[in-house]
């Protein structure tokens, strides 16, 4: 189940990988969040930039951004409801994920 997943993320980085974004995703993001979310692009769920633009200047930001991912559930984006912790990201994971989407807007 597990290389499933890394395949398919590692397929999708090869797909994705003609255009130049100037941060891309962090491999654990691809294969645990890319589904719906992007950095810049709403689809299916706002986009990493725009919960980074959220908590812009709040310096409590990567710890706010963790409890929602830990928990899931909605936040007033109205795109509905996220699934706790995206498709199984770990603890560590959900930490580094969490700065990096703080660290966005800055
Ligand atoms: C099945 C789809 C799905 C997956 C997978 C998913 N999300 Fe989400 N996420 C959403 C949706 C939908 C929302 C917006 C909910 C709303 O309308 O308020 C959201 C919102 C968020 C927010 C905003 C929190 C806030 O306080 O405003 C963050 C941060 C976030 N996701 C991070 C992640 C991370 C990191 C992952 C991977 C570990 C992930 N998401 C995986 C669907 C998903």
């Amino acid at each position: 189940m597990n290389s499933i997943i890394v395949s398919m993320a590692v397929t999708a980085g090869l797909i994705t990988s003609g255009h130049t974004l100037a941060v891309d995703m962090p491999v654990e993001g691809k294969a645990k969040c890319g589904t719906c979310h992007a950095i810049d692009k709403s689809s299916v769920a706002p986009s990493f930039m725009e919960i980074s633009e959220k908590y812009k200047g709040d310096k409590d930001a990567a710890n706010k951004i963790a409890t929602s991912i830990t928990m899931g559930g909605s936040f007033g984006w109205e795109f509905g409801e996220m699934p706790a912790k995206g498709l199984g990201a770990n603890d560590a994971e959900i930490q580094s994920l969490s700065k990096f989407i703080a660290n966005l807007a800055k």
